[in-house]
């Protein structure tokens, strides 16, 4: 019985892999990309690509554990659902009030480490940022508004 149990969860595992997350990126225009139109210096540039771009851009660079389904869904998830609510990959494309809420959203949700969501810093110890870092992420955040 016990057996049993274990070959269909086995088989449940097997099957499970022939869904694979799509980790294509569509085509978009970079140069309406944050980065590219903001052009800031060069820790700004290390802290989002480290902490943000991985679910809120294009740019996103897939762990090896995002080979492994469920995992992998899970993972794809959050890159879907990041995306749909920020992406700054299509940043130049969004309205200008639209703009002004994002970059007060951006700023705020650092600040108060609600980003990166919890799971993803305890899988990038990188993105674990510091006070440090978070101020100088917001305080740049809110400089875009000027
Ligand atoms: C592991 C993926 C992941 C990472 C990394 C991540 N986010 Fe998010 N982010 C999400 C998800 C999922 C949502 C939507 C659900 C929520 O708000 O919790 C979201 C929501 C947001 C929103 C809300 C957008 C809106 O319109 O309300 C902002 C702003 C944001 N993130 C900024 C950031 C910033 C800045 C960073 C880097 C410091 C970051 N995120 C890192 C997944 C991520």
């Amino acid at each position: 019985m016990k057996r049993n149990l274990l070959i269909g969860l086995v088989v449940m595992f097997i099957l499970f892999q022939f869904y694979r997350i799509d980790k294509t990126a569509p085509e978009y225009d970079t140069s309406k990309d944050l980065i590219a139109m903001t052009n800031p210096d060069a820790e700004i540039v290390r802290i989002l690509k480290t902490a943000c771009y991985d679910c809120h851009s294009y740019e996103t660079k897939y762990p090896f554990y995002a080979e492994i389904a469920p995992i992998s869904w899970w993972v794809k998830s959050h890159i879907n659902e990041g995306r749909e609510e920020m992406n700054y990959s299509l940043w130049g494309k969004y309205e200008v009030d639209k703009l002004a809420h994002k970059i007060d959203d951006s700023a705020e949700k650092t600040e108060k480490k609600q980003m990166p969501l919890t799971p993803y810093w305890m899988l990038h110890w990188d993105a674990k940022l510091t006070e440090g870092e978070r101020k100088t992420l917001a305080d740049w955040f809110r400089s875009l508004k000027s």
